[in-house]
Protein backbone atom coordinates (compact mmCIF):
# COMPACT_ATOMS: atom_id res chain seq x y z
CA UNK A 1 0.00 0.00 0.00
CA UNK A 2 2.48 2.66 0.98
CA UNK A 3 4.23 1.87 -2.49
CA UNK A 4 1.21 3.21 -4.38
CA UNK A 5 2.08 7.34 -3.84
CA UNK A 6 5.70 6.12 -5.20
CA UNK A 7 4.50 4.06 -8.13
CA UNK A 8 1.95 6.72 -9.28
CA UNK A 9 4.93 9.50 -9.21
CA UNK A 10 6.85 7.57 -11.24
CA UNK A 11 4.45 6.56 -13.60
CA UNK A 12 3.47 10.24 -13.94
CA UNK A 13 6.89 11.34 -14.23
CA UNK A 14 7.36 8.84 -17.33
CA UNK A 15 4.55 10.62 -19.01
CA UNK A 16 5.20 14.63 -17.73
CA UNK A 17 8.32 16.06 -17.03
CA UNK A 18 7.46 16.93 -13.34
CA UNK A 19 11.72 17.35 -12.70
CA UNK A 20 11.90 20.98 -12.95
CA UNK A 21 8.85 21.58 -11.23
CA UNK A 22 9.73 19.80 -8.49
CA UNK A 23 13.43 21.22 -8.03
CA UNK A 24 11.41 24.53 -8.23
CA UNK A 25 9.34 23.79 -5.35
CA UNK A 26 12.71 22.16 -3.04
CA UNK A 27 14.63 25.39 -3.72
CA UNK A 28 11.87 28.08 -3.06
CA UNK A 29 12.24 29.70 0.39
CA UNK A 30 10.39 32.50 2.30
CA UNK A 31 12.32 35.01 3.84
CA UNK A 32 11.92 35.18 7.39
CA UNK A 33 11.65 38.62 9.51
CA UNK A 34 9.50 40.12 11.68
CA UNK A 35 6.38 40.65 8.84
CA UNK A 36 6.78 37.61 7.37
CA UNK A 37 3.37 36.94 8.17
CA UNK A 38 2.35 39.35 5.23
CA UNK A 39 3.36 36.47 2.59
CA UNK A 40 0.11 34.20 3.84
CA UNK A 41 -1.81 37.10 2.51
CA UNK A 42 -1.89 36.34 -1.32
CA UNK A 43 -2.49 32.88 -0.69
CA UNK A 44 -5.45 33.70 1.65
CA UNK A 45 -6.64 35.45 -0.76
CA UNK A 46 -5.98 32.74 -3.46
CA UNK A 47 -7.77 30.36 -1.12
CA UNK A 48 -11.14 32.07 -1.14
CA UNK A 49 -10.76 32.80 -4.16
CA UNK A 50 -11.20 29.25 -4.81
CA UNK A 51 -13.80 28.83 -2.72
CA UNK A 52 -15.66 31.90 -4.73
CA UNK A 53 -15.16 29.44 -7.69
CA UNK A 54 -16.31 26.15 -6.24
CA UNK A 55 -19.73 27.65 -4.29
CA UNK A 56 -20.11 29.78 -7.85
CA UNK A 57 -20.83 26.01 -9.91
CA UNK A 58 -23.12 24.78 -7.19
CA UNK A 59 -25.25 28.30 -7.17
CA UNK A 60 -25.26 28.00 -10.73
CA UNK A 61 -26.75 25.02 -10.70
CA UNK A 62 -30.06 25.99 -9.64
CA UNK A 63 -29.86 29.82 -10.45
CA UNK A 64 -31.93 31.28 -13.20
CA UNK A 65 -31.05 35.00 -14.11
CA UNK A 66 -34.30 36.82 -15.68
CA UNK A 67 -36.13 39.20 -13.78
CA UNK A 68 -39.20 37.01 -13.72
CA UNK A 69 -37.21 33.66 -11.91
CA UNK A 70 -34.05 35.13 -10.19
CA UNK A 71 -35.71 35.97 -7.13
CA UNK A 72 -37.56 32.97 -6.59
CA UNK A 73 -35.17 30.73 -8.05
CA UNK A 74 -32.41 32.40 -5.46
CA UNK A 75 -35.49 31.68 -2.57
CA UNK A 76 -35.45 28.09 -3.64
CA UNK A 77 -31.71 27.95 -3.03
CA UNK A 78 -32.48 29.31 0.34
CA UNK A 79 -35.09 26.70 1.27
CA UNK A 80 -35.46 23.80 -0.67
CA UNK A 81 -32.28 22.83 -1.85
CA UNK A 82 -29.87 20.83 0.37
CA UNK A 83 -27.76 22.49 1.94
CA UNK A 84 -28.43 25.27 -0.63
CA UNK A 85 -28.08 28.16 2.15
CA UNK A 86 -24.92 27.08 3.35
CA UNK A 87 -23.56 27.38 0.08
CA UNK A 88 -25.29 31.13 -0.77
CA UNK A 89 -23.74 31.91 3.08
CA UNK A 90 -20.10 30.82 1.99
CA UNK A 91 -20.43 31.92 -1.38
CA UNK A 92 -21.38 35.65 0.06
CA UNK A 93 -19.16 36.04 2.80
CA UNK A 94 -16.43 34.40 1.12
CA UNK A 95 -16.73 36.80 -1.18
CA UNK A 96 -16.30 40.26 1.57
CA UNK A 97 -13.45 38.43 3.13
CA UNK A 98 -11.70 37.65 -0.48
CA UNK A 99 -11.95 41.24 -1.21
CA UNK A 100 -10.93 42.37 2.50
CA UNK A 101 -7.60 40.10 2.18
CA UNK A 102 -6.80 41.76 -1.21
CA UNK A 103 -7.20 45.13 0.53
CA UNK A 104 -4.61 44.09 3.55
CA UNK A 105 -2.24 41.72 0.71
CA UNK A 106 -2.20 45.35 -1.49
CA UNK A 107 -1.78 46.90 1.66
CA UNK A 108 1.23 45.52 3.35
CA UNK A 109 2.82 44.46 -0.35
CA UNK A 110 2.84 48.51 -0.88
CA UNK A 111 4.30 49.37 2.15
CA UNK A 112 7.10 46.82 1.96
CA UNK A 113 8.10 48.08 -1.42
CA UNK A 114 7.64 44.86 -3.02
CA UNK A 115 6.09 46.59 -6.59
CA UNK A 116 9.50 48.14 -7.47
CA UNK A 117 12.03 46.72 -9.43
CA UNK A 118 11.38 43.66 -11.26
CA UNK A 119 8.09 43.12 -9.05
CA UNK A 120 6.56 46.16 -11.45
CA UNK A 121 3.99 43.45 -13.77
CA UNK A 122 3.44 41.27 -10.26
CA UNK A 123 2.00 44.60 -8.57
CA UNK A 124 0.17 46.33 -11.87
CA UNK A 125 -1.79 42.18 -12.16
CA UNK A 126 -2.00 42.53 -8.73
CA UNK A 127 -4.08 45.69 -8.98
CA UNK A 128 -6.11 44.17 -12.08
CA UNK A 129 -7.28 41.95 -9.38
CA UNK A 130 -8.58 43.97 -6.42
CA UNK A 131 -10.26 45.74 -9.56
CA UNK A 132 -11.82 42.68 -11.30
CA UNK A 133 -12.83 41.49 -7.31
CA UNK A 134 -14.51 44.69 -6.92
CA UNK A 135 -16.17 44.25 -10.44
CA UNK A 136 -17.69 40.40 -9.47
CA UNK A 137 -19.14 42.08 -5.65
CA UNK A 138 -20.91 44.82 -8.28
CA UNK A 139 -22.19 42.33 -10.89
CA UNK A 140 -23.35 39.73 -7.99
CA UNK A 141 -25.13 41.69 -6.12
CA UNK A 142 -27.96 42.06 -8.56
CA UNK A 143 -28.37 38.66 -9.10
CA UNK A 144 -31.03 37.58 -6.50
CA UNK A 145 -33.21 40.30 -7.85
CA UNK A 146 -34.50 41.88 -4.36
CA UNK A 147 -35.67 45.19 -3.66
CA UNK A 148 -32.11 46.72 -2.18
CA UNK A 149 -29.94 45.29 -4.88
CA UNK A 150 -32.57 46.57 -7.74
CA UNK A 151 -31.97 50.20 -6.20
CA UNK A 152 -28.34 49.77 -5.10
CA UNK A 153 -27.70 49.34 -8.67
CA UNK A 154 -29.84 52.08 -10.06
CA UNK A 155 -27.99 54.09 -8.12
CA UNK A 156 -24.52 52.54 -8.67
CA UNK A 157 -24.73 52.96 -12.55
CA UNK A 158 -26.63 56.49 -12.14
CA UNK A 159 -23.27 57.51 -11.08
CA UNK A 160 -21.30 56.61 -14.28
CA UNK A 161 -23.68 58.55 -16.19
CA UNK A 162 -22.11 61.80 -13.94
CA UNK A 163 -18.56 61.32 -15.82
CA UNK A 164 -18.42 63.70 -18.77
CA UNK A 165 -18.66 62.72 -22.42
CA UNK A 166 -18.85 59.31 -21.99
CA UNK A 167 -21.53 59.02 -18.78
CA UNK A 168 -24.76 58.24 -20.85
CA UNK A 169 -22.65 55.48 -23.01
CA UNK A 170 -21.39 53.97 -20.11
CA UNK A 171 -24.84 53.68 -18.43
CA UNK A 172 -26.35 52.35 -21.30
CA UNK A 173 -23.36 50.00 -22.07
CA UNK A 174 -23.77 49.02 -17.95
CA UNK A 175 -27.05 48.50 -18.04
CA UNK A 176 -27.78 46.70 -21.24
CA UNK A 177 -30.76 49.74 -21.62
CA UNK A 178 -32.07 52.59 -20.43
CA UNK A 179 -33.46 51.70 -17.62
CA UNK A 180 -31.98 48.79 -15.03
CA UNK A 181 -34.33 45.55 -15.71
CA UNK A 182 -34.40 42.15 -16.78
CA UNK A 183 -31.64 43.03 -19.59
CA UNK A 184 -29.47 44.68 -16.80
CA UNK A 185 -29.69 41.38 -14.63
CA UNK A 186 -28.77 38.99 -17.55
CA UNK A 187 -25.69 41.06 -18.79
CA UNK A 188 -24.36 41.25 -14.81
CA UNK A 189 -24.82 37.38 -14.97
CA UNK A 190 -22.80 37.37 -18.12
CA UNK A 191 -20.23 39.42 -16.68
CA UNK A 192 -20.28 37.61 -12.99
CA UNK A 193 -19.95 34.10 -13.91
CA UNK A 194 -18.12 34.17 -17.66
CA UNK A 195 -16.44 37.14 -18.81
CA UNK A 196 -14.97 38.40 -15.06
CA UNK A 197 -14.18 34.67 -14.41
CA UNK A 198 -12.35 34.56 -17.86
CA UNK A 199 -10.35 37.55 -17.26
CA UNK A 200 -9.52 36.86 -13.53
CA UNK A 201 -7.98 33.31 -14.32
CA UNK A 202 -5.77 34.91 -17.00
CA UNK A 203 -4.43 37.68 -14.64
CA UNK A 204 -4.37 35.61 -11.89
CA UNK A 205 -2.45 32.84 -13.81
CA UNK A 206 0.20 35.83 -15.03
CA UNK A 207 0.40 36.75 -10.83
CA UNK A 208 1.14 33.51 -9.93
CA UNK A 209 3.55 32.43 -12.55
CA UNK A 210 5.66 35.75 -11.74
CA UNK A 211 5.39 35.21 -7.91
CA UNK A 212 7.07 31.99 -8.63
CA UNK A 213 9.45 32.95 -10.86
CA UNK A 214 10.83 36.24 -9.02
CA UNK A 215 10.31 34.57 -5.35
CA UNK A 216 9.32 36.87 -2.59
CA UNK A 217 11.09 40.34 -1.81
CA UNK A 218 12.38 41.50 0.64
CA UNK A 219 11.60 45.08 2.16
CA UNK A 220 14.88 47.15 1.73
CA UNK A 221 14.56 48.00 5.69
CA UNK A 222 14.65 44.68 6.73
CA UNK A 223 17.29 42.76 4.57
CA UNK A 224 19.84 43.12 7.76
CA UNK A 225 17.44 41.30 9.66
CA UNK A 226 16.36 38.80 7.21
CA UNK A 227 20.17 37.47 6.30
CA UNK A 228 20.61 37.00 10.16
CA UNK A 229 17.77 34.06 10.20
CA UNK A 230 17.88 30.92 7.68
CA UNK A 231 15.19 31.63 5.12
CA UNK A 232 12.25 29.29 5.47
CA UNK A 233 11.36 25.73 2.92
CA UNK A 234 8.15 27.03 0.96
CA UNK A 235 7.88 23.11 0.97
CA UNK A 236 6.75 21.56 3.27
CA UNK A 237 7.45 24.52 6.16
CA UNK A 238 5.16 27.41 4.39
CA UNK A 239 2.84 25.10 2.74
CA UNK A 240 1.92 23.76 5.79
CA UNK A 241 1.23 27.23 7.73
CA UNK A 242 -0.42 27.91 4.44
CA UNK A 243 -2.84 25.28 5.18
CA UNK A 244 -3.34 25.58 8.45
CA UNK A 245 -4.21 29.39 8.19
CA UNK A 246 -7.08 28.36 5.10
CA UNK A 247 -8.64 25.57 7.57
CA UNK A 248 -8.55 28.34 10.04
CA UNK A 249 -10.70 30.72 6.96
CA UNK A 250 -12.62 27.54 6.11
CA UNK A 251 -14.33 27.60 9.84
CA UNK A 252 -14.16 31.42 9.94
CA UNK A 253 -16.33 31.38 6.95
CA UNK A 254 -18.58 28.33 8.63
CA UNK A 255 -19.24 30.12 11.56
CA UNK A 256 -20.17 33.43 10.09
CA UNK A 257 -22.43 31.58 7.66
CA UNK A 258 -24.30 29.65 10.10
CA UNK A 259 -24.31 32.47 12.35
CA UNK A 260 -24.98 35.21 9.62
CA UNK A 261 -26.92 33.36 6.63
CA UNK A 262 -27.35 35.19 3.60
CA UNK A 263 -30.52 37.65 3.07
CA UNK A 264 -33.39 37.89 0.39
CA UNK A 265 -35.75 40.32 1.50
CA UNK A 266 -38.40 41.45 -0.93
CA UNK A 267 -38.59 40.83 -4.77
CA UNK A 268 -37.43 43.89 -6.27
CA UNK A 269 -40.27 45.53 -7.92
CA UNK A 270 -39.26 48.73 -10.22
CA UNK A 271 -42.31 50.66 -9.27
CA UNK A 272 -42.19 50.33 -5.81
CA UNK A 273 -40.82 53.86 -4.13
CA UNK A 274 -37.45 54.26 -3.83
CA UNK A 275 -35.86 51.89 -1.08
CA UNK A 276 -35.31 54.11 2.27
CA UNK A 277 -31.85 52.51 2.87
CA UNK A 278 -29.49 52.28 -0.17
CA UNK A 279 -25.93 51.14 0.62
CA UNK A 280 -23.80 49.49 -1.67
CA UNK A 281 -21.56 46.71 -0.72
CA UNK A 282 -18.45 47.90 1.93
CA UNK A 283 -15.90 48.11 -0.14
CA UNK A 284 -17.30 51.08 -2.35
CA UNK A 285 -18.89 52.61 0.73
CA UNK A 286 -15.79 55.35 1.07
CA UNK A 287 -16.93 56.48 -2.84
CA UNK A 288 -19.86 56.26 -2.34
CA UNK A 289 -19.78 58.81 1.27
CA UNK A 290 -17.57 61.02 -1.06
CA UNK A 291 -20.26 61.04 -3.56
CA UNK A 292 -22.55 62.34 -0.82
CA UNK A 293 -20.78 65.09 0.71
CA UNK A 294 -20.50 66.61 -2.72
CA UNK A 295 -22.69 69.22 -3.12
CA UNK A 296 -25.70 69.50 -6.34
CA UNK A 297 -25.42 71.61 -9.26
CA UNK A 298 -22.43 72.23 -11.70
CA UNK A 299 -19.43 74.03 -13.21
CA UNK A 300 -18.26 74.74 -16.76
CA UNK A 301 -21.31 72.09 -17.45
CA UNK A 302 -19.62 69.45 -15.23
CA UNK A 303 -21.60 68.26 -12.72
CA UNK A 304 -19.69 68.81 -9.09
CA UNK A 305 -20.59 64.97 -8.56
CA UNK A 306 -18.18 64.25 -11.81
CA UNK A 307 -15.26 65.97 -9.82
CA UNK A 308 -14.66 62.91 -7.12
CA UNK A 309 -15.72 60.35 -10.06
CA UNK A 310 -12.60 61.38 -11.94
CA UNK A 311 -10.46 61.83 -9.48
CA UNK A 312 -11.37 57.90 -8.43
CA UNK A 313 -10.85 56.89 -11.67
CA UNK A 314 -7.15 58.81 -12.12
CA UNK A 315 -6.44 57.26 -8.33
CA UNK A 316 -7.30 53.56 -9.76
CA UNK A 317 -4.89 54.46 -12.44
CA UNK A 318 -1.91 55.90 -10.69
CA UNK A 319 -2.48 52.92 -8.42
CA UNK A 320 -1.98 50.65 -11.39
CA UNK A 321 1.12 52.31 -12.30
CA UNK A 322 2.36 53.14 -8.63
CA UNK A 323 5.96 50.96 -9.87
CA UNK A 324 6.98 53.85 -12.40
CA UNK A 325 5.51 56.73 -10.14
CA UNK A 326 7.99 55.35 -7.34
CA UNK A 327 11.34 55.59 -8.87
CA UNK A 328 13.06 55.36 -5.55
CA UNK A 329 15.01 51.87 -4.79
CA UNK A 330 15.15 51.99 -1.14
CA UNK A 331 11.74 52.98 1.20
CA UNK A 332 10.44 56.44 0.11
CA UNK A 333 9.07 57.92 2.76
CA UNK A 334 6.77 60.55 0.85
CA UNK A 335 4.62 57.17 -0.38
CA UNK A 336 4.68 55.91 3.21
CA UNK A 337 2.90 58.81 4.20
CA UNK A 338 0.89 58.96 0.72
CA UNK A 339 -0.70 55.68 1.60
CA UNK A 340 -0.91 56.35 5.02
CA UNK A 341 -2.96 59.30 4.50
CA UNK A 342 -5.41 57.23 1.70
CA UNK A 343 -5.92 54.26 4.38
CA UNK A 344 -6.82 56.53 6.83
CA UNK A 345 -9.07 58.51 4.46
CA UNK A 346 -10.83 54.47 2.87
CA UNK A 347 -11.11 53.94 6.55
CA UNK A 348 -12.50 56.94 7.96
CA UNK A 349 -15.17 57.33 5.24
CA UNK A 350 -15.94 53.57 5.64
CA UNK A 351 -16.70 54.23 9.12
CA UNK A 352 -18.24 57.30 8.47
CA UNK A 353 -21.08 55.54 6.02
CA UNK A 354 -21.46 52.99 8.41
CA UNK A 355 -21.60 55.20 11.48
CA UNK A 356 -20.11 52.88 13.34
CA UNK A 357 -16.49 52.45 14.65
CA UNK A 358 -16.02 48.62 13.44
CA UNK A 359 -14.05 49.64 10.02
CA UNK A 360 -11.88 51.40 12.55
CA UNK A 361 -11.41 48.75 14.95
CA UNK A 362 -11.07 45.74 12.11
CA UNK A 363 -7.94 48.02 10.78
CA UNK A 364 -6.77 48.63 14.10
CA UNK A 365 -7.34 44.61 14.81
CA UNK A 366 -5.30 43.70 11.35
CA UNK A 367 -2.51 45.75 12.36
CA UNK A 368 -2.25 44.37 15.96
CA UNK A 369 -2.03 40.80 14.05
CA UNK A 370 0.45 42.03 11.69
CA UNK A 371 2.77 43.63 14.16
CA UNK A 372 2.13 40.74 16.72
CA UNK A 373 1.89 37.85 15.00
CA UNK A 374 4.85 38.31 12.50
CA UNK A 375 7.45 35.79 12.35
CA UNK A 376 8.26 34.67 16.16
CA UNK A 377 11.85 35.47 15.83
CA UNK A 378 12.48 33.94 19.16
CA UNK A 379 12.48 30.48 17.46
CA UNK A 380 13.99 31.34 14.28
CA UNK A 381 17.11 29.89 14.28
CA UNK A 382 20.07 32.17 13.22
CA UNK A 383 22.25 30.75 10.36
CA UNK A 384 25.40 28.28 11.45
CA UNK A 385 23.73 26.97 14.43
C1 LIG B 1 -7.36 37.99 -6.22
C2 LIG B 1 -6.36 38.72 -5.76
C3 LIG B 1 -4.93 38.27 -5.53
C4 LIG B 1 -4.39 37.00 -5.40
C5 LIG B 1 -5.15 35.69 -5.45
C6 LIG B 1 -2.97 37.16 -5.17
C7 LIG B 1 -2.08 36.12 -4.95
C8 LIG B 1 -0.75 36.29 -4.58
C9 LIG B 1 0.12 35.25 -4.04
C10 LIG B 1 -0.30 33.80 -3.77
C11 LIG B 1 1.34 35.82 -3.78
C12 LIG B 1 2.56 35.14 -3.13
C13 LIG B 1 2.46 35.21 -1.60
C14 LIG B 1 2.49 36.63 -1.03
O1 LIG B 1 3.49 37.36 -1.22
O2 LIG B 1 1.50 37.00 -0.38
C15 LIG B 1 1.27 37.20 -4.23
C16 LIG B 1 2.33 38.10 -4.21
C17 LIG B 1 2.27 39.40 -4.68
N1 LIG B 1 1.12 40.10 -4.99
FE1 LIG B 1 -0.75 39.30 -5.10
N2 LIG B 1 -2.66 38.50 -5.20
C18 LIG B 1 -3.84 39.21 -5.40
C19 LIG B 1 -3.96 40.58 -5.43
C20 LIG B 1 -2.89 41.48 -5.41
C21 LIG B 1 -3.01 42.92 -5.35
C22 LIG B 1 -4.33 43.65 -5.23
C23 LIG B 1 -1.73 43.42 -5.42
C24 LIG B 1 -1.29 44.85 -5.43
C25 LIG B 1 -1.75 45.74 -6.24
C26 LIG B 1 -0.80 42.30 -5.50
C27 LIG B 1 0.58 42.40 -5.64
C28 LIG B 1 1.47 41.39 -5.35
C29 LIG B 1 2.92 41.50 -5.33
C30 LIG B 1 3.74 42.75 -5.71
C31 LIG B 1 3.42 40.26 -4.89
C32 LIG B 1 4.89 39.90 -4.64
C33 LIG B 1 5.17 40.13 -3.16
C34 LIG B 1 6.63 39.91 -2.78
O3 LIG B 1 7.42 39.49 -3.62
O4 LIG B 1 6.95 40.21 -1.62
N3 LIG B 1 -1.53 41.14 -5.46
N4 LIG B 1 -0.01 37.46 -4.69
Amino acid sequence: MTKLPQKLIEWLEVRLPLEPLRRAVEHKTVPTHRYTVCYYLGGMTLFLFLIQVVTGILLMLYYRPSASEAFESVEFIMTTVPFGWLIRSIHSWSAHLMIFFAFVHLATVYFMGAYRKPREVTWMTGSMLLFLAMAFGFSGYLLPWNQLAYFATNVGTDIAGAVPVIGEYAVRFLRGGERVGGGTLSRFYGWHVAILPAITTGVLVIHLILVQILGMSTPPSLEQEARKHRPMKFFPNFLLRDLFGWVLALALLATLAAIFPGELGEKADPFAPAFKDIKPEWYFMFMFETLKVMPGGEFLGIEYEAIPILLFGLGGLILLFVPFVDRNTSAGTGFTVAGLVITTYVVGMTAWGYRSFLPILIAIATLLVIFLFGYPQRRSRKKGE
